[in-house]
């Protein structure tokens, strides 16, 4: 296709694909269109996989490729390598009847080869241009591996920091989720976001985005991965299901449904959700594919009571691809011979099908994408290394600098770099990393080498497993801080606490690094945590008052250098909070944009009949959106240029900002907004806009943003999109928590 045709397809495009689509549905027998519907695991080449084979009998291998021949797989995820990938296309395209070419997949969540700071983290750094860059990093490095559909990104809002899988997505926020869920799909989809959404889609370092998990899956109760999600309509419309409609606009052709159920409906049953809100209002034309084997746990769910009925209802609810369980290859044709699944619902979902690998140019060229050549020389480039430096710089939060600690200087102190996590290739890129080599990860200790060079006079100590108590641990970590100027403390979670199936109910510090964390504070030197996390946690004790705190998340390939980048200064720290940081556990969920109750509690001491615990006040100890730098930034009043804004006018807030420190640094100036009465109650603040800004020591800048009444639009009482006149509040702050706080009113209406 000339490239002028792709900058902009046309109604004739489309009419090609579609009549491309019929003839080949016209020749398709029940079983291929089942194949086509049927998303399988890669088998691997290995004698593992081999262990029962019989002798003379098909390896796991031949068996796919058979599959693949006899049109029974339409698409296989996580296999590796160019070669391999060749090797199931060859099968489908030139050894099967209709040569329909199969759709190579993958859950690249951050990075392929190259791993990128875990999306949480990435989050943290308010910057969706970078993760729009990372994103569109890791499809290069994927698609010159054979892949062309990514299993992400994560757009589930997580609100719960006992839920584990909140280290995939955007964190707790509305507006943060739609504006990552939009980077991340124009990242790996390639949209320039000027030309048709899919205007890039076949080229060859272009992959398809599922946003995931449809929808809601983040509100599981008690944070318990694949638990109920007990959601009334209106919070699952106005919070979780915004950051899907971002990834669609921004092109997403691919969803998936999640594991869980809201209201008695297990998602893969939510016809509701799958065909009356994607199909019918969303007009969503892409396709929607099952979880692992989420079709079979309808049975288990106990709203099917065998497999067969299952696959019935997970199709007719709307999932149009099964992933793994096998259920649709066997028994889709068989339901539809014996007239319970219409073959007008095969055609429709096989069409989606085909035309997704249509848009992906796989038909045209099955084969671009699978370059061993391109694999091997895109991988671990110095550009993408670069990228997962500047990556990870941006996402590392500073939460406290007690008499300015850090930057620490190069010189001649002395530096104990003491916990679990302070060396070694273990725990640096977290959870979901299918194809990396942990080998390739600078380790916080290789970090800070490279940055002291030879003359470092750093010791490094574990002081503590990640979970448990080490022999002499405790006493060695001492010893070494007392014979030290500064201590660096890498502490936190493991790998293995964030990521699918890892709630964890006391989300703290573990025990065992805590009484490290303790110990040390007795010795009286000055202490840095590095706080490795996917997920906010409620810091005590000597971690809480430790003199400066960094959250250095999962920050993956380049950990070490960014971190040593940011402890001595060469870069300021600018990330700020995707979430917010509880002071206790029994806090969560605990989110900046809830709702007053009738019985706010005054500051101040503990008042009887108000929203609080006996204990502790409902703030949280580090409030969504914060984050400090090297350098103080001051806040004017926000100016507006009209106290009334007009049902079709415009108004724009503005704040002063001054760097009135010594260090350029990057300010996140963040709008929050407060609709002070509505007909449905309204949270006390929503974040509307922000932006990153470049101040230099002294430099003053004018910060502004315009609002229109569509910014103030939300659901009426028949969830119906409404905007109401009244009274706002504004904010141009930069958390939120606090700010000076500007007032405007929202005139007639122009329903
Ligand atoms: C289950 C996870 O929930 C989903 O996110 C992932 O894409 C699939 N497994 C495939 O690995």
């Amino acid at each position: 296709m000339p490239p002028a045709a792709l900058a902009a397809p046309a109604a004739d495009d489309e009419a090609r694909i579609a009549s491309r689509i019929e003839s080949l549905i016209a020749r398709m027998t029940l079983e291929e269109k089942a194949g086509q519907l049927t998303l399988v695991a890669a088998v691997r080449e290995d004698e593992e996989s081999d262990r029962d084979r019989k002798p003379g009998e098909p390896t796991a291998m031949q068996r796919q490729l058979a599959e693949i021949r006899e049109g029974r797989i339409g698409a296989v995820f996580n296999g590796i390598g160019a070669d391999w990938a060749r090797k199931l296309q060859r099968a489908a395209v030139e050894e099967s009847r209709l040569g329909i070419p199969v759709l190579i997949s993958v859950d690249a969540i951050h990075g392929f080869h190259t791993i990128f700071p875990v999306p949480l983290a990435e989050a943290a750094s308010w910057d969706p241009n970078l993760a729009e860059r990372v994103a569109r990093a890791t499809a290069i490095e994927a698609s010159a591996a054979g892949v062309a559909w990514n299993l992400a990104p994560n757009v589930d809002i997580a609100r719960d920091a006992r839920w584990g899988r909140g280290v995939e997505g955007a964190g707790e926020d509305v507006l943060l989720g739609q504006r990552f869920a939009a980077a991340r799909v124009r990242g790996y989809q390639k949209s320039d976001g000027k030309s048709a959404a899919d205007a890039h889609l076949s080229d060859r370092d272009a992959m398809l985005a599922t946003p995931k998990h449809f929808a809601g899956y983040g509100a599981a109760e008690g944070g318990l991965d694949y638990n109920v999600a007990e959601l009334s309509e209106r919070t699952l419309r106005e919070v979780y299901l915004p950051p899907f409609k971002a990834a669609f606009d921004a092109g997403a052709l691919a969803v998936m449904a999640g594991f869980h159920e809201i209201g008695g409906v297990p998602m893969m049953a939510n016809r509701q959700l799958l065909t009356h809100l994607l199909r019918d209002e969303w007009k969503f034309d892409g396709i929607v594919v099952s979880d692992y084997a989420a079709d079979h746990e309808l049975v288990v769910h106990g709203v099917a009571k065998n497999d067969r009925e299952a696959v019935k209802i997970a199709f007719m609810a709307g999932v149009d691809v099964s992933m793994t369980s096998r259920l649709y290859q066997q028994y889709l044709p068989d339901l539809v011979r014996a007239g319970e699944v219409p073959m007008a619902r095969v055609d429709e979902a096989v069409r989606r099908m085909l035309r997704v690998k249509m848009k992906l140019g796989l038909f045209d060229k099955p084969y671009e994408r699978m370059d061993a050549r391109r694999e091997r020389t895109l991988n671990h480039t110095r550009q993408t290394r670069a990228l997962a430096r500047e990556a990870a710089q941006r996402s590392i939060v500073m939460l406290r600098n007690d008499r300015s600690l850090l930057p620490l200087g190069k010189g001649k102190q002395r530096i104990a770099l003491i916990g679990p996590f302070a060396s070694g290739p273990d725990h640096l890129n977290g959870p979901w990393t299918v194809f990396d080599d942990r080998r390739d990860a600078v380790s916080v200790e290789a970090g800070l080498r490279a940055a002291l060079g030879r003359d470092a006079q750093l010791s490094v100590t574990q002081g503590s497993g990640i979970d448990s108590v080490l022999p002499g641990g405790i006493e060695a970590a001492v010893s070494a801080a007392q014979n030290a100027d500064v201590v660096i403390l890498a502490i936190g979670e493991s790998e293995a606490m964030t990521g699918e199936a890892q709630s964890r109910t006391e989300v703290v510090v573990p025990p065992a690094q805590q009484a490290l964390a303790e110990a040390i504070k007795v010795t009286g030197r000055p202490t840095v945590v590095l706080l490795r996390t996917g997920r906010a946690l409620a810091l005590e004790g000597a971690v809480r008052d430790a003199d400066a705190i960094l959250v250095t998340w999962f920050l993956a390939a380049e950990t070490g250098n960014a971190i040593a980048d940011v402890l001595f200064g060469d870069v300021s720290p600018s990330g700020r909070l995707p979430v917010s940081f509880p002071q206790r556990p029994g806090q969560v969920p605990i989110y900046y944009a809830r709702k007053n109750t009738g019985r706010p509690p005054p500051p101040g001491p503990f008042q009887e009949y108000t929203a609080r615990y006996r204990d502790i006040s409902v703030d949280p100890l580090y409030a969504f959106g914060f984050g400090l730098s090297y350098s103080t930034v001051e806040y004017g009043k926000p100016e507006l240029s009209t106290a009334t804004l007009g049902p079709n006018g415009t108004l724009t807030a503005s704040v002063m900002l001054r760097n009135i420190g010594k260090r350029a640094v990057d300010e996140v100036a963040q709008l929050y907004l407060r609709d002070r009465v509505g007909s449905v109650t309204r949270p006390l603040r929503e974040l509307k806009n922000f932006e990153r800004v470049k101040l230099a020591p002294g430099e003053s800048k004018r910060v502004s943003f315009t609002l229109r009444r569509e910014d103030l639009v939300f659901l009426g009482p028949d969830l119906k999109p409404v905007s109401e006149p009244g009274d706002y509040d504004l904010w141009i702050a930069p958390s939120s928590s606090g700010g000076i706080a500007a007032s405007f009113e929202l005139l007639g209406s122009a329903e």
